[in-house]
């Protein structure tokens, strides 16, 4: 996976997401070292914290300056909140919950990170400054 990210500009949105790569990556050594059934339950308890932090930040900043894409924006947070409660409830805290886990998050990353994220970034640039 490209870890070489590229800063938006945009603090809360930066800090957001190394947040998110941070826990990619732990997931990574937690699959290497094979500890999935005692360490997965702490990175959902983190993935939610980065869910509710970070998306009530973004979509506030986008509604702040009445981002047109907004809604299809939500949409997208949205449905990875419910694949996650999904993932959760289905959790064996095996190596193949972690290995689903992790696919479903570099998916996230690479799609939502680089063309959502991206796309509103551009946009919040040119209101903001
Ligand atoms: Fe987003």
């Amino acid at each position: 996976m490209e870890t070489n990210y590229t800063k938006t500009g945009i603090r809360v949105i930066d800090e957001h997401h190394n947040k998110l790569l941070s826990v990619i990556t732990s997931l990574s050594d937690i699959i290497n070292k094979k500890n999935c059934k005692v360490e997965l339950f702490e990175v959902f308890q983190k993935l939610v914290l980065y869910a509710e932090n970070y998306f009530v930040e973004e979509e506030y900043l986008m509604q702040q300056n009445s981002y047109k894409n907004f809604s299809k924006h939500k949409i997208e947070h949205n449905k990875f909140i419910a694949k996650l409660i999904n993932l959760q409830a289905n959790l064996n805290n095996n190596k193949n919950s972690c290995v689903e886990l992790h696919e479903f998050l570099v998916r996230w990353y690479e799609k939502h990170i680089v063309e959502y994220d991206n796309n509103t970034v551009e946009f919040l640039k040119s209101k903001i400054k």
